[in-house]
């Protein structure tokens, strides 16, 4: 992914050289030059020859624990708005419940210096205009396409107006209950970024804001939380994994609304693509 001038696992011995080689190439080193797990006695190096203020996190058997760079993480929470999380609107109580886990976990990645994504749907009107229709489908609330992605949802409590659906900058739009002081406070403190969507995943398509900075913050290891763990955080974590990212999925800091069948094969599937854990083994090693 990237050319680390130091890495002492795997240099180019004659950059752009018709000579060009991998040095000192071993069985228990996965990847190529750019981008690379190492073994290690119980599991996996992914600091990519950075060890400096490395931590390793255990993970449940059998997958082996992760020994990551603090500086090349990130903590990913996707999706926690207002427009699928709050009672007024409809939002899902099992998202709600995720909240104060959540907030245990930034702080967590804050205070070892890991930095913090606020992933979200955030539309311009200029999305709307090249906006498939099977989104504009999957988003009416009445079966017409007046009612979906960019409708006015009105106002709620006598006082708050929703504005309009997923929009950037709209009330809906915004991190939802305690979440939303995180993300403004995050963000204005330097630990945290945020990053709109126009798809269910943030890494879709040849880039996105998110993995233009992943680029160029050279950040390799991501932990997904947030709703639906089968869409927009499967379709994120996925589109991490095939672009060459380390992805980890928080179990309990996601959710769905999908029947449980969704949730098993994502449960599956993220254990292959790279590890599955919940808080309580990361906290700990964190602390
Ligand atoms: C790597 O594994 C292959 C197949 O097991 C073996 O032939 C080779 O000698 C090994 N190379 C090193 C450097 O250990
Ligand atoms: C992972 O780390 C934990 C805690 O340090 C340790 O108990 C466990 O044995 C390690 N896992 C493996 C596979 O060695
Ligand atoms: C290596 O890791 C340290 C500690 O996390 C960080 O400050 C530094 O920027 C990293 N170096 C490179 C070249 O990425
Ligand atoms: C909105 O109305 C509620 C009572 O329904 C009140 O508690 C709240 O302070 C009001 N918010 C604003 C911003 O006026
Ligand atoms: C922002 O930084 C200040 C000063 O370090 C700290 O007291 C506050 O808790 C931080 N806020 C957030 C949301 O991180
Ligand atoms: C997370 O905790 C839940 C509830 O205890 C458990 O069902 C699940 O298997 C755990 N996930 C992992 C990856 O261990």
């Amino acid at each position: 992914m990237y050319l680390r001038s130091y890495t002492p696992v795997a240099i180019l011995s004659t950059i752009c050289g018709t000579t060009a080689q991998l040095v000192n190439p071993t069985n228990e080193t996965f990847g190529n030059v750019f981008n690379f797990w190492s073994k290690t006695t119980d599991g996996w190096d992914l600091t990519r020859g950075n060890s400096t203020s490395a931590i390793t996190l255990p993970m449940p058997h059998p997958a082996g624990n992760v020994t990551i760079q603090p500086a090349s993480s990130a903590l990913v929470i996707i999706d926690m708005q207002n427009f699928f999380l709050h009672p007024d609107l409809g939002g899902d109580p099992l998202g709600r419940a995720l909240v104060p886990t959540t907030i245990d976990m930034i702080h967590a990645f804050r205070a070892n210096g890991m930095k913090v994504f606020w992933t979200n749907w955030g539309l311009t009107d200029f999305d709307l205009m090249s906006m498939p229709p099977a989104f504009f489908r999957d988003f009416s609330s009445d079966g017409t396409s007046g009612s979906s992605l960019g409708s006015d949802m009105g106002m709620i409590q006598g006082n708050i107006s929703v504005g309009r659906k997923l929009m950037r900058g709209s009330w809906n739009a915004q991190p939802f209950g305690d979440l939303f002081d995180e993300q403004v406070g995050g963000v204005a403190n330097g630990t945290d970024f945020y990053f709109n969507k126009n798809r269910l995943s943030g890494m879709w398509g040849s880039s996105t804001p998110m993995q233009t900075f992943l680029q160029d913050n050279m950040i390799t290891t991501l932990f997904f939380g947030g709703v639906n763990i089968d869409q927009c955080v499967w379709g994120t974590l996925l589109d991490a994994y095939y672009k060459g990212y380390d992805v980890v999925l928080v179990d309990d800091i996601s959710a769905t609304t999908s029947p449980a069948a969704a949730t098993g094969m994502v449960d599956f599937n993220a254990a292959l693509n790279g590890w599955r854990a919940n808080s309580s083994d990361i906290l700990p090693a964190l602390m």
